[in-house]
C-alpha cells in the first residue's frame, strides 16, 4: 500500500525519520543509514550534474521506500509513488528506475562493482536483465539519467563521509515542488 506524500513538509519529516534507519542492518544492508545514504547520493549528483536539481533530489529520496511501512518489498516503486505528487513525474520515474538501472548495469558491465549488500539484493530484484528487459529499459527517456543516479547510489555508502545536511536541501525541495505543474505529474 502506497501513501502519496502531501507536501514538502511531509517529505522532510520522512527524510528526517531516516536518520539511524538502515535498509537492513549491516553486514546484510548498507553500512550507512538511509538519511546519510540519500545525502551522500544527492551530494555526489550535485558534483556530477550541477545543473540537474531534479536528478539530485531523486538521489536524495530514492531509498525512502525502505522507511515507508510495507515499502521494503518494492522500495523503488513505493518511493516513486510517494514523491510523485510533490516532486513530479520525472523525479518519480528516476526513483522508480534506480533498481532497473542497477540490474541494467550489472547485466551490461560485467565489471560493475556492487557492494556486498547490493549484490545480495540484486538476486531478489530479478538478477540480470533479459535482452527484452534491456531493450525496454533503454527505451525509457529517463534511462541515461537513471544510470547516473545508480552510479552515485553505489558510491554513496561511505562510512563517516561528511556531506551537507538535510537543511541544505530544503530550499531546493521547495522550489522544485513549487515549479511542478499539475499537468507535469504524469
Ligand atoms: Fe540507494
Amino acid at each position: 500500500m502506497t501513501t502519496p506524500l502531501a507536501d514538502v513538509d511531509a517529505l522532510l519529516d520522512l527524510l528526517a525519520g531516516c536518520d539511524g534507519v538502515y535498509d537492513a542492518p549491516p553486514p546484510e544492508g548498507d553500512p550507512v543509514d538511509l538519511l546519510q545514504h540519500g545525502l551522500q547520493c544527492a551530494y555526489l549528483l550535485a558534483q556530477r550534474r550541477p545543473d540537474d536539481v531534479g536528478l539530485q533530489l531523486a538521489g536524495l529520496v530514492h531509498d525512502i521506500g525502505h522507511a515507508i511501512p510495507g515499502g521494503h518489498r518494492n522500495h523503488a516503486m513505493v518511493a516513486a509513488e510517494a514523491v510523485r505528487p510533490v516532486l513530479g513525474g520525472r523525479v518519480a520515474a528516476l526513483v522508480e528506475l534506480h533498481v532497473p538501472a542497477k540490474r541494467y548495469l550489472a547485466t551490461m558491465e560485467p565489471s560493475y562493482d556492487l557492494s556486498e549488500a547490493s549484490a545480495t539484493s540484486l538476486v531478489h530484484q530479478g538478477g540480470m536483465m533479459s535482452a527484452a528487459e534491456v531493450a525496454a529499459f533503454e527505451r525509457s527517456p529517463h534511462a541515461a539519467d537513471a544510470v547516473v543516479l545508480r552510479r552515485a547510489d553505489e558510491d554513496a555508502k561511505v562510512v563517516d563521509l561528511v556531506v551537507p545536511g538535510l537543511d541544505t536541501w530544503v530550499m531546493r525541495l521547495r522550489e522544485h515542488a513549487a515549479a511542478i505543474q499539475p499537468g507535469a505529474l504524469g
